[in-house]
Parts: C-alpha cells; structure tokens; sequence
C-alpha cells in the first residue's frame, strides 16, 4: 500500500496525473479523486482553467481534495446540483488485468466509489507499481463503529486477515470523512473479486469496500514523463 506519509516529488505520478488532465474537455463536470497522484491532474486541471479558460466544474471525493482543488482554482459543485458527471479521475492502490481496482488507501473510497460511478467514464491515474495481474494488497473496508465486531468476525469467516486501521497522528483508529472505521483486510490473491466484493456487501455495518468495478481506463505514468493508456 502506497506511503501516504510521502512528500516527494514521484515523476511517474506527475507523468499520469498531468496527462490525465488533458482528458478533461470544456464544459465537463468532472469527479475529482483523493491522493497523491491525482493531487496532480486537479492541480494541472486549475492551470488549464487559469491559462486556457478552461470552463468546468468538480465534484471532489474528500476534505483534502477539496482543499487542492479551491487552492488550484477549480470551480466545484455537489452531486446534489450536478448528478451526472462527464468523467471522473482517480488514483488506486493495485489493478489487475481485467481493470479492477482496489482503492481507500486514504480512507476515501466510499465517496470515491459514489463519484466514479456518477461519471460517464472513470479513468485511474497511476504508477507502474499498482499494475498486478492478480489484486492482493488488502482491501480497505469502511464500518460503522457500531458493526465493528460483527465485521471483524465475519471478514476471519470470509478467509480474509482484518487490522483496524490506526491514525497516525491520533490515538486510536481513523476516522473517515464520514465519521466512520477503516478496516483492512488481506485475502491474498484474489482471484474472483466481484465475488469477494458482493460477499462484503452483505455484511451488516460495511458503509463499502475498496473493490472497483466500474474502471475504464488506466493511465500509466513512466520516470521519463511519458504515459501509457490502457482501454477496457
Ligand atoms: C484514496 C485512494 C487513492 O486514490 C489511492 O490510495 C492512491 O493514492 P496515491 O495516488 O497517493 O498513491 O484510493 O482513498
């Protein structure tokens, strides 16, 4: 799982974010994800605005995208006043072959989720790194506090190893932006993840989990500033 504490510069992020910017066209409305990588598209995405009177609006998935996207100048709105999005721009912790994904390494992916799957089209923005031909890193599970328990337990009859996420900077356990837990839980490989994801959309108290179904593209960001895209 990505560092989220890491602060420099990775040129393979700017490649993909910078780029996937580009996607975006006059008149969008576009989802704006959490993390480090897509820190960069909403970034390039306020030059566009500023430098090529680009007119859009974003719909962000998280305090801290918010903050990136009112610094950079991007204009926002909510789902409530624009429920269809052009397309929406992510990172992701691992994607596999088939274009699943596995995200919440920053606690965001429930709203991540909603706005991706808002968007016409959802395009992940990554490194070489998070490209796997099977999914395993551990899947990231939003719970109400109050299922806790019942999570956990069902997670170990699932196969799955769960550790509350802890804060860093905060005794205790995370909280998300929706005032909820984070549990993360290895599977090893997963084989069949839209199998595994239904099974956790059955367990009382999950808010969502970190599985995703619904990618369209991949960008691909290189050391030397250059991209690849992959299609569905
Ligand atoms: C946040 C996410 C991020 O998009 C994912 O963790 C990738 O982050 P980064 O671009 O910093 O590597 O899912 O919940």
């Amino acid at each position: 799982m990505t560092d989220r504490n890491q602060t420099k510069e990775s040129p393979e992020k700017k490649a993909a974010g910078i780029y996937a910017a580009s996607l975006v066209k006059d008149g969008d409305a576009v989802g704006l994800g959490t993390g480090s990588t897509v820190a960069y598209t909403i970034k390039e995405l306020g030059r566009r605005v500023r430098e090529e009177n680009l007119n859009i609006v974003g719909v962000v998935t998280s305090y801290q995208s918010e903050a990136i996207a009112i610094e950079a100048g991007v204009q926002l709105t909510t789902l409530a006043q624009t429920p269809r999005l052009t397309i929406a721009i992510d990172g992701a912790d691992q994607f596999d072959e088939k274009f699943f994904a596995i995200k919440g390494g920053g606690a965001a992916h429930t709203r991540e989720k909603i706005v991706s799957m808002s968007a016409d089209r959802f395009v992940i923005v990554s490194d070489p790194g998070k490209q796997s031909k099977t999914l395993s890193v551990a899947v990231p599970i939003e719970v109400m506090p109050f299922a806790k328990e019942l999570v956990m337990t069902s997670l170990k009859e699932l196969g799955g190893e769960p550790v509350l996420r802890a804060a860093a900077k905060k005794d205790g356990p995370v909280i998300t932006d929706n005032g909820n837990f984070v549990i993360d839980c290895a599977f090893g490989e997963i084989e069949y993840p839209a199998d595994l994801a239904a099974e956790l959309s059955q367990i009382p108290g999950v808010v969502e989990h970190g599985i995703f179904m619904n990618v369209d593209a991949v960008v691909i960001g290189k050391a030397d500033g250059s991209v690849e895209v992959i299609e569905k």
